[in-house]
């Protein structure tokens, strides 16, 4: 990462604040660029609610600012969720989940009315898939799920080490190029064992922020 790239995450995570009202309870992603968020989120932090998370990461940061952070369920309807992503399109779908927390971050995202995606120009791509695609999986049905991906054209490989904050594993999907990226979503979704994968296109972003370090842009 060079010091632009993290001028340009700055950059698009400060943008986002301007969709943020007073009394808001935030939908918050994880990841690089939303530690950016977090960080601006703080500086109005008496003027909102508070914060639903999407990771144990982010929380620990939320609250060390001393935002409070709720608990999904009973938070009610969320306006706005901010989060990152590893690849995004010109339609706004993205392949998440490089940091691991993609089903949390899916999860808020779906409850949310509007997405906003933040990202350095680096992210931008025509077609999705050079990123590999993350896939949490029920540990017990990886192999399985491994296999079955193979029949769907990608390369699965087990990202070791790895737990997810719901106890899971993670494959990472190499050589796959994306060109149908909602009737793959919904494919890997059908693999018994998949918990969720990283495509966020059925519900992609409604909004993109995205910095080079100088100029903004916003895709919608
Ligand atoms: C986390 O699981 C991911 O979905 C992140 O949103 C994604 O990896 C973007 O991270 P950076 O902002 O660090 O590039």
């Amino acid at each position: 990462t060079t010091s632009s790239q993290n001028q340009a995450k700055q950059q698009a995570a400060e943008a986002a604040i301007e969709f943020i009202q007073p009394g808001m309870i935030v939908g918050v992603g994880t990841g690089s660029t939303v530690n950016y968020f977090i960080d601006a989120l703080a500086n109005i932090k008496q003027e909102i609610e508070g914060a639903v998370s999407s990771s144990e990461e982010s929380t620990e940061r939320l609250k060390a600012h001393g935002i409070p952070v709720y608990d999904l369920n009973g938070a009610g309807a969320l306006q706005v969720y901010v989060d990152g992503a590893d690849e995004i399109t010109p339609q706004l779908h993205m392949i998440k989940g490089g940091g691991a927390a993609l089903t949390r971050e899916k999860i808020v995202a779906a409850v949310a009315e509007t997405f906003i995606c933040i990202a350095d120009e680096s992210k931008q791509v025509d077609v999705l898939g050079n990123f590999p695609l993350p896939v949490e999986v029920i540990p017990m049905a990886r192999s399985y799920v491994a296999r079955e991906i193979v029949k769907l054209g990608g390369d699965p490989v087990y990202r070791e080490g790895v737990v997810t904050d719901n106890g899971n594993v993670i494959l990472d999907v190499y050589n796959l190029h994306i060109e149908k990226p909602i009737e793959l979503e919904y494919k890997l979704n059908q693999i018994t064992g998949v918990v969720t994968n990283g495509l966020f296109a059925a519900r992609g972003a409604d909004i993109a922020l995205i910095s080079n370090g100088t100029t903004l842009k916003t895709l919608h």
